[in-house]
């Protein structure tokens, strides 16, 4: 008699990075003859994977981790956390909470494979670090999407901000060969992808460890492979934010007039305590470049807010290079201080209230920024990429525009996978409305 098929569950939290290696450690357990399971209560194995870039990921885990521990009393499940919290951790998750069976960090969650297929016993934590780049067959990897792929290029990051955990998590740099990222592309385009999104925490210092080719070479080769029409990447850091890439990106038609670039604070004495590397005016240089190159090119951006001895004034600076620049979209956050970094050594002196009202006011005005940039929009048409039907407006398709905008548009036929003009007639802070016109 066959034995009944292992069921596993796989609950993502944090950045597309993340979202990527899940869906790579979704291939590897299918490639086991694992199937997917729908909800957690129908699996066998769970896995986490997890985020630990700012306090409030970590608690969310945590309260996840809860909820597991509960399902756990009911039925027979394996739990293994993977991921940043595994590898900052490691013991100390099994020590402290009962349910977690396996801990693996970035590097080690290949080893999922033997633990499912041995039906092991014993706990078990790994989260050594590994120089070389773990090839997954492209073929193996089950994607959430039929139409955007993520192609990570790179993983980690030498930089050291100092409140950031990523260099603690994810390690030093190190490149993907070309030739891998390469097939990979290929594969996608063979697949009928028509975007990539190449990832990495610090993209712009990617060089090909085989031939030291830049990052510009790794976008002009990716723009050569056929099928692909867009490519995106993140993230970009002020710092390595060469020219020639700002230029790269105008020539190749391919490549996205968007680009996400972290500004974190407008005051220059606040970037220094950060250890940023990079002056506001040198970021406002940039800006202008980009938007000397690529007319209308969508700018986003990520902003901390309450880091330790940020003034009023520190503040205001920030404010003012938000009005200045208009971004397209900003992610923004409450700084809390991460184990290891180096500003977790500092005061946290911020009060709460303090960062949650600046953190306020930077939103009401990026709403209000976004309301009156959306409101020009309405009556153009614009080229969208189809990604599906919208999850919270199944009635509408929804996709993306060469701004990474969202856009939900009506559609009388499912446009999924091809791109479409759409005509906007609406739109709110976060997305444009839309009826699809040819
Ligand atoms: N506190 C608050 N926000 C943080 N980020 C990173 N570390 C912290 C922290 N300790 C934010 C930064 C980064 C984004 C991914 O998360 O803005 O760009
Ligand atoms: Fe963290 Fe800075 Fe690296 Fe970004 S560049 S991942 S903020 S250390």
């Amino acid at each position: 008699m066959s034995k009944e098929k292992i069921r596993y569950f796989i609950r993502t939290f944090g950045c597309q990075m993340n979202e990527s290696d899940s869906e790579r450690i979704a291939g590897l357990l299918g490639g086991t003859g694992a199937v997917k399971a729908e909800r957690p209560e129908e699996a066998d194995w769970i896995i986490v994977n997890t985020c630990a870039v700012r306090e409030k990921s970590e608690e969310k885990l945590f309260s996840y981790l809860g909820r597991l521990a509960q399902l756990k009393k009911k039925k027979a499940v394996r739990i293994a956390v993977v991921g940043c919290v595994a590898q900052l951790r490691g013991w100390e998750l099994l020590q402290k909470k009962a349910a977690i069976d396996f801990v693996l960090g970035p590097d080690n969650e290949a080893e999922l494979v033997a633990l499912v297929q041995g039906d092991a016993a014993e706990k078990y934590v790994s989260t050594s670090w590994s120089k070389a780049w773990h090839e997954t067959s492209p073929n193996l990897i089950r994607r959430d999407s039929p139409v955007s792929g993520y192609v990570a290029v790179m993983e980690g990051c030498d930089n050291f901000c100092a409140y950031c955990i990523v260099p603690y998590t994810r390690g030093r740099e190190k490149y993907r060969p070309l030739r891998s990222i390469l097939e990979e592309v290929r594969d996608l385009a063979r697949k009928g992808y028509r975007e990539v999104q190449l990832l990495g925490q610090n993209v712009n210092s990617y060089q090909d460890p085989d031939s030291g080719a830049p990052f510009r070479g790794l976008l002009k080769d990716v723009a050569a492979v056929e099928g692909v029409e867009w490519i995106r990447f993140l993230t970009s850091h002020p710092k390595n934010f060469r020219p020639e890439i700002a230029e790269a990106m105008a020539e190749i038609g391919k490549v996205c007039r968007q680009l996400h670039l972290p500004l974190q604070s407008g005051s220059n004495a606040v970037l220094k305590r950060m250890r940023r590397g990079y002056t506001k005016e040198g970021y406002l240089d940039i800006v202008s470049r980009l938007r000397n190159l690529m007319p209308g090119i969508s700018l986003s951006t990520d902003i901390i807010v309450g880091f330790p001895g940020e003034t009023d004034l520190d503040f205001e600076e920030t404010i003012e290079v938000l009005r200045r620049i208009r971004f397209g979209n900003i992610f923004s956050f409450r700084y809390s201080p991460r184990p290891s970094a180096a500003a977790s050594r500092l005061e946290d002196s911020i009060s709460k209230p303090t960062k949650q009202r600046r953190l306020e006011e930077v939103q009401r005005l990026q709403k209000t920024i976004q309301l009156e940039d959306h409101s020009r929009l309405v009556g153009q048409t614009m080229r969208v990429l189809c990604l599906g039907r919208g999850h919270k407006t199944p009635h509408l398709f929804s996709g993306r525009n060469e701004g990474n905008q969202v856009v939900n548009f009506r559609s009388d036929e499912d446009p999924t996978g091809r791109f479409v003009k759409v005509r906007i007639t609406g739109f709110g802070p976060f997305s444009l409305i839309g009826e699809k016109t040819s």
